[in-house]
């Protein structure tokens, strides 16, 4: 049997496999991002995963996804205007080169490495042509077209929905930008939006557990509901796709939004029924496995 590494690097987990040519999981490290320890902690951690995984198997390629623009051929962090501190910069794949010398290393976007997963074995598969949002810490995107390609756009930068402007001159964005839908769609947006409304602090899986009774968690889940709607109105009208997935952490709480969220898109969507809403299959796993499948491609030079 053929086996890889995937890793799924976020701000605040790392989850890392041993992936099949299957896509299933044989062995899976998660530990905590270091964050404080800056760079050099989140690489060590990394490097931990790497270890453990490897140790004593027949590993065939390593596949990483990460948050940021990521230059796929240097293995390259080009930009990072999310939640990993000093991200940007780093060559990962040199990281990890100069400690495992002779495995094939390949680095990718997260949010792209999860539009792969679910293109590969989850809600995508059946679809011709795909965009994939994923709402987590931050928001993430992936488009996949109908020559069975991720776009990777000009600068690396194909797809990051998250730094789509919602709000002109709204919340500033670690990005340099202001009122980016990743400000108010994310988890960690939700929560900016119940602070603002009272001055306190709750969990996003909070706010919407509580939002049939309490009613500022109410407004909240409301106002999120139609920024997530009118962002997908203008996901279809640009890709005009046979899907769009939504994924990330918040999907989990999708009992309490999806429904109200699907009626405000068929109310505002001029063709509403042209595109399929789909959540994502796979879900704190999807990293990873996307990870493994571009591992798999890469030695296969299907990239
Ligand atoms: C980053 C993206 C990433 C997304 C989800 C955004 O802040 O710019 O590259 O895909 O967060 O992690
Ligand atoms: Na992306
Ligand atoms: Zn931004």
């Amino acid at each position: 049997m053929r086996k890889v590494i995937g890793i799924d690097l976020g701000g605040t987990k790392i989850n890392g496999g041993i992936v099949d040519e299957s896509g299933n999981i044989l062995k899976k490290i998660t530990i905590d991002t270091n964050i404080e320890g800056g760079r050099k902690g989140v690489l060590d951690g990394i490097k931990y995963i790497v270890r453990e995984l490897k140790n004593g198997e027949d590993i065939e390629a390593i596949g990483l996804g990460t948050p940021g623009f990521i230059d796929v051929e240097k293995g390259e962090v080009i930009f990072h205007g999310g939640n990993i501190p000093n991200w940007a910069g780093v060559n990962i794949k040199k990281e990890l080169a100069s400690e495992f010398k002779d495995i094939p290393i390949i680095i990718e976007n997260d949010a792209n490495v999860a539009t792969i997963c679910e293109q590969w074995l989850g809600s995508g598969r059946n679809l011709n042509s795909f965009v994939m949002i994923t709402l987590g810490t931050g928001v993430g995107g992936g488009i996949w077209t109908k020559d069975e390609r991720i776009w990777r756009g000009n600068n690396y930068q194909g797809a990051e929905f998250g730094h789509s402007i919602l709000y002109p001159n709204g919340r500033q964005c670690n990005c340099g930008q202001r009122g980016c839908a990743e400000q108010y769609i994310s988890g960690n947006g939700i929560e900016k939006s119940f602070y603002e409304k009272g001055n306190k602090k709750m969990s996003g899986v909070d706010i919407f557990k509580n939002s049939e009774d309490d009613p500022i968690c109410k407004m909240v889940v409301e106002e999120f509901v139609d920024d997530l709607s009118i962002f997908l109105i203008t996901l279809k009208n640009i890709f005009d796709p046979e899907g769009i997935v939504i994924g990330g952490g918040v999907i989990n709480s999708k009992e309490y939004w999806w429904d109200k969220m699907i009626s405000s898109y068929e109310k505002n969507c001029n063709n509403s029924k042209g595109t399929k809403i789909l959540p994502a299959e796979y879900l704190n796993d999807s990293g990873m496995i996307g990870a493994g499948k571009v591992a798999f491609d890469y030695i296969n030079m299907d990239f």
